[in-house]
Formats: C-alpha cells, structure tokens, sequence
C-alpha cells in the first residue's frame, strides 16, 4: 500500500486547516451530559490534537452542556492563531440529560453568548445553525428565522462566519440567499450515505461538508469489508474509514470524536493511507449493501 504525503489543508472561514481535525463531543460525561470522568486526560487529548496538527476544532456550548467548552479554554486558551473552532446552536439540555430543540432567536443569542463566556473569547470563528429535524437527519422547512437571528449577530460583530448543520440541499441554498455559508456539517460516513449529492455540490462551490458520526457516533461502523481491507492495508477499521471520507471528495473535513489518547493518535495517521480505486470500490459496497437492506 503507497503511502501518500501527510495531511492535506482546505480553507474554512477564510483560513487554511488540515482536513483531520477533531471533534470535542466525546469529552463530556456520558451521554454528552456533565463532566468526563478524567478532565486532565481530556486537556492532554486537547493539547496533544493541537500539538499534532488539529487546527480545526468542532464543538457546542450544550455539550455537558457547558463542560466541553470549558475543557477546551482550560486546554487551549488563548487560542493560537491558526486554531479554527466551529461551534454549534440550536439545541438545549433538560436537567434529565434530554435534548430540546432551540430554535428561537431569544434562544440562538443565548447559545451564542454561552459559547462566548464558556469559550472565553470575544466573537466566535464559526457557528453552525444545527436544525432539529428528525433528530440526526435534516427535516424539509424553511429555516430563514434562524439564519436571519445568525446573520444579525455576525452583524453585531460576535459571529465571524456562519454554517450550517442537519440540513437539506434546499436549506443550504435558502440561506446562502440571505447569508455566507462556510460549511455544512451532516451525518454522513462509509455507511450512512445520503448525502451523497450534497456533497458533491458542496465541492463544486468550495464549501467545507463536514460528516458528523465519521466513523458512526455512539456505535463505530462494523463491517467484515472494512475489516478485511483494514488488515490487508495493515491499518486499522476506524482509520480505514476515515481515509474514505478524505478520498470521497476534496471538501470533506474529518472531526473524529475520542476520548481517547491511542485513538487520537490513530485517527491523526488517517491521512497516510493512499486508497486505490479498487480498494475505494470494494468499500462502496459496504454503503450500498446498507441502502438495498
Ligand atoms: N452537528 C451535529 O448534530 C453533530 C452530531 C454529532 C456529533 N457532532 C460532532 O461530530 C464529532 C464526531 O462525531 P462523534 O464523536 O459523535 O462520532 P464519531 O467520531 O463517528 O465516533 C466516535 C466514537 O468512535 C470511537 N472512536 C474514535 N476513534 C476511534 C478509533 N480510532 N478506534 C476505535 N474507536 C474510535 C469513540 O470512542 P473513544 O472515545 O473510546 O475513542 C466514540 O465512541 C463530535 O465529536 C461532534 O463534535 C455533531
């Protein structure tokens, strides 16, 4: 297998970044809710991200919530120059751990003043208008009420640049009418394909497409393919995956979640694997096995 040459960059926000970043999700609690069981190896798993190259950093104030912001200003701040953190509205937390939808323009400022304080920072890089949905799949609908409440605040000077998130082909050209998208963050991955033509108009424009749940979320993707091309390949599944993702399209960004320091170090190697077409071939198999069952 030929190895190809480390990391390459794309430009979101006007700014280069590696296209293997990181996600901060899995360093709340259990269940994205309260704090991790070990903050200090979490800070490590920050700065040693950072250290390695991370530059591109994926994060909400209503994971915890609270908690994973606070990790990341204990970790990082003050933020070097090159670090890009895209942060995420539209959600709250019950005291029972649940997720609520927060949709209103009272609720979209209070979720920009929290990533704010939490963050420790004076304006916010990127903020991605996460729309409900259907949970972790967009939902048809006008979304001109949120988008109009993020623009007013990149207005105001507190928002530097705004994306989107669980959204639809429709939603995403409905808000580039009234605004600047940067990225558009769905849940797409090896297996969980629909967005496929998104994607690709996505990269005809230049903009980020940035998968939630790369290497499957809660649940790692399993797949006897994937493991067989794993060993042939001598990688393993999870970076396998990940090198799909950065083979599918130019655009896509990878923020892998981990709480873990091995797993971290994995994930960043992600990027040596050169995937030949018939390599590439054989794991399209796996997404298209998924949609015929
Ligand atoms: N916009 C949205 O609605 C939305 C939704 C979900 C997530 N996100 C963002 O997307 C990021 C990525 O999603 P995610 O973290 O939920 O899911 P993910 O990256 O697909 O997978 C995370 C899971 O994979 C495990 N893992 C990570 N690296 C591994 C490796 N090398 N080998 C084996 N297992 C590995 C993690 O466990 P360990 O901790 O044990 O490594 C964790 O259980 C999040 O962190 C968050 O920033 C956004």
């Amino acid at each position: 297998m030929s190895i190809v040459p480390p990391i390459t960059t794309f430009t979101l926000a006007g700014r280069p970044v590696s296209r293997v970043g990181y996600g901060a999700m899995q360093l709340a609690g259990p269940g994205v809710f309260g704090p991790p069981k070990d903050r200090a190896a979490c800070v490590a798993i920050l700065r040693e991200g950072v250290a390695s190259g991370v530059n591109h950093l994926d994060t909400s104030d209503f994971y915890g919530p609270h908690v994973t912001n606070q990790i990341i200003r204990e970790a990082l701040h003050p933020y070097p120059a090159h670090l890009v953190i895209v942060t995420k509205v539209g959600a709250s937390r019950g005291h029972d751990g649940s997720w609520k939808p927060a949709l209103e323009p009272e609720d979209i400022e209070r979720g920009v003043h929290d990533n704010l304080r939490n963050l420790g920072v004076d304006a916010l890089d990127v903020v991605n208008m996460r729309m409900f949905g259907n949970i972790h799949s967009p939902a048809e609908g006008s979304i001109e009420k949120q988008v109009a409440a993020l623009a007013e605040l990149k207005h105001r000077g507190l928002v530097r640049h705004i994306g989107l998130s669980n959204v639809t082909s429709a939603q995403v050209a409905e808000a580039q009418r009234m605004t600047e998208i940067v990225c558009v963050q769905n849940h797409y991955n090896l297996v969980h394909r629909t967005d496929d033509a998104l994607v690709e108009e996505l990269a005809a424009q230049g903009i980020g497409y940035v998968p939630f749940f790369p290497l499957g979320g809660f649940t790692p993707i399993q797949s006897s393919v994937l493991s067989e091309v794993a060993q042939r390949m001598a990688a393993t599944p999870m970076q396998v995956a990940l090198a799909w993702l950065l083979h599918r399209a130019p655009n896509i960004l990878l923020i892998p979640g981990t709480s873990s320091l091995r797993h971290l170090r994995e994930n960043m190697r992600a990027a040596q694997w050169d995937l030949p077409d018939a390599v590439r071939a054989e794991l399209d198999t796996i997404g298209r096995a998924r949609e015929a069952g």
